[in-house]
């Protein structure tokens, strides 16, 4: 069975189950609930097929917060996220803990038979997602990793048109993810991100978002990539930090494309060409993803919109997601899609670190 037919047959599975109920509310556990996890409950508790029923951090401060603001909803709360994956009575989780963690508690939470949506990363490290791509191939619930851009119309909307051949054959993309700054230095994941074996990196940790999107505009992953980094401004700050706050890396694909890829943490606010760019360069001209999706023509003559401007709706990933749990649908940002995403940071982050050119294949993960 194909990966789609299996998660339809998964879904039909619990559209029989909810079906017997129509009033039957996906019961929804939320672990870690810092900044991303409690913004995503407040998109939980907007749904009107989910209900949020327990709270977990190991932190009294921040489940105590959630738990307020969740009151109307009255979870359960606890600092042990075992409790979470042992309760029979919860259908689907959220995964927003500092990300190597993700691997452990997604496949805890799967053989226990629950959906996830998983944060991005979905992992930090090559053998902890061929692990997880192994256990969700084995499950019959939803997996959706917290790449949200995915259910962004717009972007979706011009990929769609750069695939149909709206700029004709793609030649390079032009991507980048610049900050003015590092994230504050006691902002709440100021405990873990700055530390590589936990947050991954910069490249990992944000920066999968844009590797994505490049991915999905080429239509498929890289071959091989070059390239270099290192800390220039925020040496030992803060004290102890080894993620890299610039990056430059070219990735290779197989149909030929290449993918220039530059991230830091010090480009003067107010400067031009600063903040997120993807340029997909065409034969019949180029496009930008990131902001309006307004193409170029080669020759110049013609500048436009490829899509029309919308207004993009904050919860579009939640709602694909319950959508996925109640009618069987695939996600549109499946295990493959998270692992695609991390696995490119990844080897963004081993040239870097190594110094070579360095092959896909070297992981030896499938995907
Ligand atoms: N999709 C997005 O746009 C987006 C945006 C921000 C963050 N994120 C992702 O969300 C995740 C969390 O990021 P954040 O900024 O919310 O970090 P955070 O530090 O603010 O929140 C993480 C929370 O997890 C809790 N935690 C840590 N270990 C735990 C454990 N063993 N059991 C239960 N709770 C535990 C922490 O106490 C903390 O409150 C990361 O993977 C990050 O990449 C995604």
């Amino acid at each position: 069975m194909d990966r789609r037919n299996f998660i339809m047959t998964a879904g039909a599975a619990s559209q029989a189950v909810f079906g017997q109920n129509a009033n039957k509310k996906i019961t929804t556990g939320v672990i870690g609930v810092g900044n991303r996890g409690s913004h995503l409950m407040t998109e939980v508790l907007r749904q009107p097929n989910a209900q949020v029923v327990a709270l977990c951090d190991i932190r009294a401060d921040r489940l105590d917060a959630a738990a307020t603001k969740a009151a109307s909803a009255k979870p359960k709360t606890t600092s042990d996220w075992r409790k979470i994956i042992d309760d029979k009575s919860i259908d689907a989780v959220y995964i927003a803990t500092p990300p190597y963690l993700h691997v452990e508690m997604a496949i805890a939470a799967l053989k226990a038979g629950k959906h996830v949506y998983c944060e991005k990363p979905v992992g930090t490290t090559a053998d902890s997602i061929r692990d997880l791509i192994k256990v969700v191939d084995q499950s019959k619930t939803v997996f959706h990793v917290g790449q949200q851009l995915r259910s962004y119309s717009q972007i979706s909307a011009a990929i769609k048109l750069i695939h149909e051949g709206a700029i004709g054959d793609v030649l390079f993309v032009k991507a980048q993810r610049h900050a003015s700054a590092d994230l504050p230095h006691d902002f709440t994941s100021a405990d873990w991100y700055y530390q590589k074996e936990k947050s991954g990196g910069y490249l990992v940790e944000q920066s999968v978002h844009n590797l994505d999107a490049c991915n999905w505009a080429i239509g498929q992953r890289p071959i091989r990539a070059a390239g270099f980094g290192g800390i220039n401004l925020y040496k030992n700050s803060p004290k102890g930090r080894d993620i890299m706050d610039h990056q430059s890396i070219t990735y290779d694909y197989a149909n030929g494309v290449k993918l220039s890829f530059t991230q830091m943490v010090f480009h003067p606010k107010g400067m031009p060409v600063g903040g997120q760019t993807i340029n997909v360069y065409g034969t019949k001209g180029s496009v930008e993803l990131m902001n309006d999706a307004s193409f170029y023509s080669l020759d110049g003559k013609v500048q436009n919109l490829l899509t029309p401007k919308v207004e993009q709706k904050g919860d579009a990933h939640t709602t694909v997601f319950f959508d996925c749990i109640l009618n069987g649908k695939p996600s549109n940002a499946d295990v493959r899609v998270g692992a695609t995403g991390a696995l490119t940071a990844i080897l963004g982050n081993q040239v870097c670190e190594q110094g070579r050119v360095i092959n896909w294949d070297e992981f030896g993960v499938d995907v």
